[in-house]
This record gives C-alpha cells, structure tokens and sequence, in this order.
C-alpha cells in the first residue's frame, strides 16, 4: 500500500484527478469503480471539467459504482444513481447505458446482485476501483463484521452510517433513511486491479489510521485494502493526524519515481 500525504482536501482531489484521468488515457475503455459521499464530490467535479475543457475523453469508459440504497429510485435525490448523475455522469460524454449501479428497487434482490457481480465480469473486471471510507469503517456499505470474502449482496446498515448519512434526509419533505442498501462485497473490491482509495477531513482520522496501519479485522472493512496489491490511498493532513508513520510516507512520495509526474500538484 502506498499512503500519500497532501496538505489539503483540494490538493488530495486534485491529486485523485490526475491519476483517475492518467489510467483513462492510457486505456481509454476503463472500467471504473465509483464511490459516493461528500468526498468525491469536487473529485468528479473536477473530472468533468477536464472533459469540457477537453482534456479527458470518457465516451468508451464504462462504471460500475460500489453501492445504493434499497427502495429507492432513480428519480430519488438521495439515491445515489441521481448523486452520480448529478455530479459526474450529466457533465460529461459517458454513454449512460455503459454507467452502472446496483438497483435498489429491484423485486429479486438476491437476483439483481448476482447479475450485478455477472456483468462486472462481462466488462472484464474493474481497472481501477475509487474508494472512501465511512465512519464505520465501511467501503462501499459493507458494515462491520462483513466478511473479507463477501460479494455483492444486500447490508442492514449500522447505527454509525444511519448517523452519518441521515441528515442528508429531509422528514419535512417525507424522506426517510432506507436502512439497507446493495453494495459491492469486500472480495468484490478487492477483485479490481487497483484500488485508489481518498479520505479527507479531521473526523476520518480515526478511522482511516484503524484501516491503514491497524490490524486488519472485518470489524474495519476498510482494512481489507492491505490485502490488495496495488493500492493508493490520498488523504489530507486532517485526515493524516493519527498515522504513526508519517514521515516515512512522506519520503516515499518524494523519492518514488513512480511519483514524479504527480508531485507538483
Ligand atoms: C457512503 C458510501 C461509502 C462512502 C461513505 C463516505 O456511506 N456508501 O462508499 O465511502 O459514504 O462518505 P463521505 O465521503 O460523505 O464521508
């Protein structure tokens, strides 16, 4: 795993930017797994700024997201088809039908997460899988406890997720925090070839050290990405304040030259 230290939320989304925007270059059909949350937000915004300038081509690139909720639909604001819509899928030339995400309002849902994992076959696999980390520890919804081997399959979401995600649901206006969703599993994850995983702020502090450099348990989901060979995690400073090995990181960065293109940013 490599840990990459930048002073800023701006500069650690820059910096995901540029190595998202490099892979799509170099294989202009990627397979991208996409993650939801108000950490990505300027991340994809700043990737659809690059396609209207014209920088970044997407029109071969097909997605795959890690998770939704169950019950609701598209049309929903809280799901998080119209999130990646919103945010990244609208502003950019990605042909819609090549943009996947688990739905939520399927009848079978056993049946919807096996043919959700069958065309993420199909498509090859994902090259390159965006993940955050929620307060639980989670990657995609996948709750503490979720085995390190699970695939795609319905969660019951945890007291930790409810409280962070609920107030992003209005009961003046009727809506109400589903309590489960669909999510990539962790071997799910852990299946993509390269993991790039972005974490910012002081209250993922905790939580992002437990999954770097604490044991890995499936009580921290997040601490399956030390199982993957080829992973990147960009966090800010906020969210760097309670790694023990810092410094190292940082020396890493500065001398790889694996890097050198990335460390003016
Ligand atoms: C949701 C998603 C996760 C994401 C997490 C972090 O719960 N299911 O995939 O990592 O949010 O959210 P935020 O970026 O808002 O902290």
């Amino acid at each position: 795993m490599e840990v990459i230290i930048m002073p800023t939320a701006e500069k650690a989304e820059q910096l995901a930017a540029a190595i998202i925007a490099d892979a799509l270059r170099q294989k202009p059909n990627l397979t991208l797994g996409l993650a939801t949350g108000a950490t990505m937000e300027n991340l994809y915004h700043k990737l659809a700024e690059m396609n209207k300038k014209g920088e970044l081509d997407f029109s071969l690139c097909k997605t795959f997201n890690l998770d939704e909720y169950v019950g609701l639909p598209a049309e929903d604001r809280n799901s998080y088809r119209y999130y990646m819509n919103y945010h990244l899928f609208d502003r950019i030339n990605i042909d819609k039908r090549n943009t996947h995400l688990e739905d939520g309002m399927a009848e079978d849902l056993e049946f919807e997460c096996a043919e959700y994992e069958r065309l993420m076959e199909e498509a090859g696999g994902v090259d390159l899988q965006l993940l955050g980390i929620g307060l639980s520890g989670h990657i995609g919804f996948n709750e503490p406890t979720s085995s390190f081997s699970s695939r795609t399959r319905a969660v019951n979401l945890t007291p930790v997720t409810m409280a962070q995600n609920g107030p992003y649901f209005d009961p003046a206006k009727g809506e109400k925090m589903p309590t489960r969703a669909l999510t990539m599993g962790v071997g799910t994850v852990l299946d993509a070839k390269s993991l790039l995983m972005l974490v910012t702020g002081t209250r993922k502090a905790d939580i992002i050290a437990k999954a770097i450099e604490g044991p890995m348990t499936s009580m921290v989901s997040g601490s399956a990405i030390q199982l993957h060979p080829d992973c990147t995690v960009i966090v800010d400073e906020e969210a760097a304040a309670k790694l023990t090995l810092k410094d190292y990181y940082r020396s890493a960065f500065a001398n790889d030259p694996k890097w050198d293109a990335y460390r003016n940013i």
